[in-house]
């Protein structure tokens, strides 16, 4: 084949024309796959006698699924493949006896683009038997997989009820990856639309590079479309905006985001089930964010999930960045990297961390968590005196911070060891076992022994 790539997001029908892959769009593609695959194990894997076995994912912005990547001068797959090989692996490794069911849902509006996906990139990566959009059974080691594609030529809005309909109707599970490549393409009404179909959660990419320039420009013409799309009155307004320093400018933008999608792309059901959290995609040497991932979601499993993801997949320093970004990652400057394969760590800017905190109770790391935690996890506690569940703990505070689950059970064990507070299980039976695996109906309140008086006992007992 003779292929003509182009760095602009276009992709011709006969596969000929494709799109030169970002380091940005790689972080984002490894950052979906890995969560598509943990989420299909944790819901359908991790549940025992039965977890969920029906899944709807829908790319309203699936684009042609085929990329070039320069430097190693290869192909790389687009977000609609990804999406499928990550549920096949998740299924082989869950070895369920329970039968898996997933239905996809392409839409894109360009023409070409989803021509692109059905008749050229599907049959490229070994997947031509999926584009008749039938459904198509694979018989597992212990029971079957079940796959069926829609293709959709069209605005994603425009779609967005269809998509929300098969969603609802299907039950089960449904992820909507919405990756447009404009900030006003998606519609925070349809987002509440989506958020209040049970069992749905959101990806999605918010170009607040684009957002920023005309926010601060005073609005201009755009004013009117961000008024109807975001409903964004009132947000973004401080006026010296300008004057701010770089680090203080992006920490403004990001939880002006924060509170936009939280409020607006919520409805007001379920107030304490609104979980959002944003992973920054940062060029190299720069401070301003391209865009943000955002996650929303009710469902508290698939928040610790992407939460676990965007924690593996963080390059950014959590001590100094974590107020002003949320998680991020900061790239190589693609020209700088040829030769060079870009899904080997080297795609970091330099060393790739991880975001691992040290847990030896001596060190800074961890004495800036139990920090944190006095804030948020004690505090909280400490104003439950007859006690909260685990569950709770983690709907009210899990988007606010990086830990993981595990550091929220560490932290509770560290409490525990204090004596300052007892876990009970759900039949209100005291555990006294040395380290607590702490279950969602666990209830944590503060012990008949402890003196425990919420953070500022905290502080001096641990920081002096
Ligand atoms: C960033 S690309 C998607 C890349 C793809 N998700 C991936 O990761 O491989 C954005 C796509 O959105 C499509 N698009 C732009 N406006 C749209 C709209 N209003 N509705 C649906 N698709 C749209 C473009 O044609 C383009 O293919």
């Amino acid at each position: 084949m003779n292929s003509q790539t182009s760095s602009k997001l276009h992709w011709s029908a006969d596969g000929n024309q494709m799109p030169i892959i970002s380091p940005h769009t790689l972080a984002k593609h490894q950052i979906l796959s890995e969560y598509i695959e943990h989420l299909i194990l944790t819901l359908y894997g991790k549940v025992y006698p039965r977890g969920v076995e029906t899944f709807t994912l829908i790319d309203g912005f699936c684009g042609g699924g085929i990329y070039e990547e320069e430097a190693a001068q290869k192909k790389l797959k687009g977000s609609p493949i990804l999406m499928i090989e990550a549920v096949r692996k998740a299924f082989r490794q869950a070895k369920k006896r329970q039968s898996l069911n997933v239905r996809y849902v392409f839409v894109d509006a360009g023409k070409e683009h989803v021509q692109c996906l059905k008749n050229h990139s599907m049959s490229y990566w070994g997947l031509e038997n999926l584009i008749d959009g039938e459904k198509h059974l694979t018989q597992g080691e212990e029971s079957t997989l079940t796959e069926q594609c829609e293709f959709i030529i069209g605005d994603f809005e425009k779609c967005s009820d269809y998509c929300i309909t098969i969603a609802s109707l299907r039950k089960g599970h449904s992820f909507f990856l919405l990756d447009p490549a404009g900030w006003d393409d998606v519609s925070v009404a349809t987002m509440r639309k989506i958020n209040d179909t049970p069992g749905s959660e959101i990806l999605y990419t918010h170009m607040i590079g684009q957002l920023k320039r005309f926010v601060i420009g005073k609005y201009g013409k755009n004013k009117e479309k961000f008024e109807r799309t975001l409903e964004g009155e009132g947000y973004y307004k401080k006026s010296n905006l300008e004057s701010l320093d770089r680090v203080g400018e992006q920490m403004y933008l990001r939880n002006e985001t924060a509170r936009l999608f939280r409020e607006k792309g919520f409805s007001h059901l379920n107030p304490h089930k609104k979980h959002l959290i944003t992973f920054a995609l940062i060029p190299r040497g720069k401070t301003q964010v391209l865009y943000y991932l955002i996650h929303m979601s009710r469902h508290i499993t698939a928040l610790e999930v992407i939460k676990e993801r965007f924690c593996e997949s963080n390059s950014l320093d959590y001590q100094y960045q974590y107020e002003v970004y949320g998680y991020g990652f900061r790239t190589f400057d693609i020209t700088k990297s040829k030769g060079q394969l870009l899904l080997e760590p080297s795609l970091y800017e330099e060393e790739y961390s991880t975001l691992t905190i040290n847990v030896d109770r001596e060190h800074k790391d961890w004495r800036l968590f139990i920090k944190k935690f006095d804030e948020q996890i004690a505090d909280l506690i400490y104003q439950n005196q007859d006690g909260i569940t685990f569950m709770e703990i983690c709907q009210k505070i899990g988007q606010f911070n990086p830990a993981s689950r595990n550091m929220y059970e560490q932290y509770i064990n560290f409490l525990r060891d204090n004596g300052d507070v007892e876990v009970l299980n759900s039949k209100g039976e005291i555990l006294t076992q040395k380290t607590v695996r702490l279950r969602r109906r666990d209830v944590i309140r503060v012990s008949g022994r402890s003196y425990f008086q919420g953070s500022l006992l905290y502080s001096s007992r641990f920081f002096n």
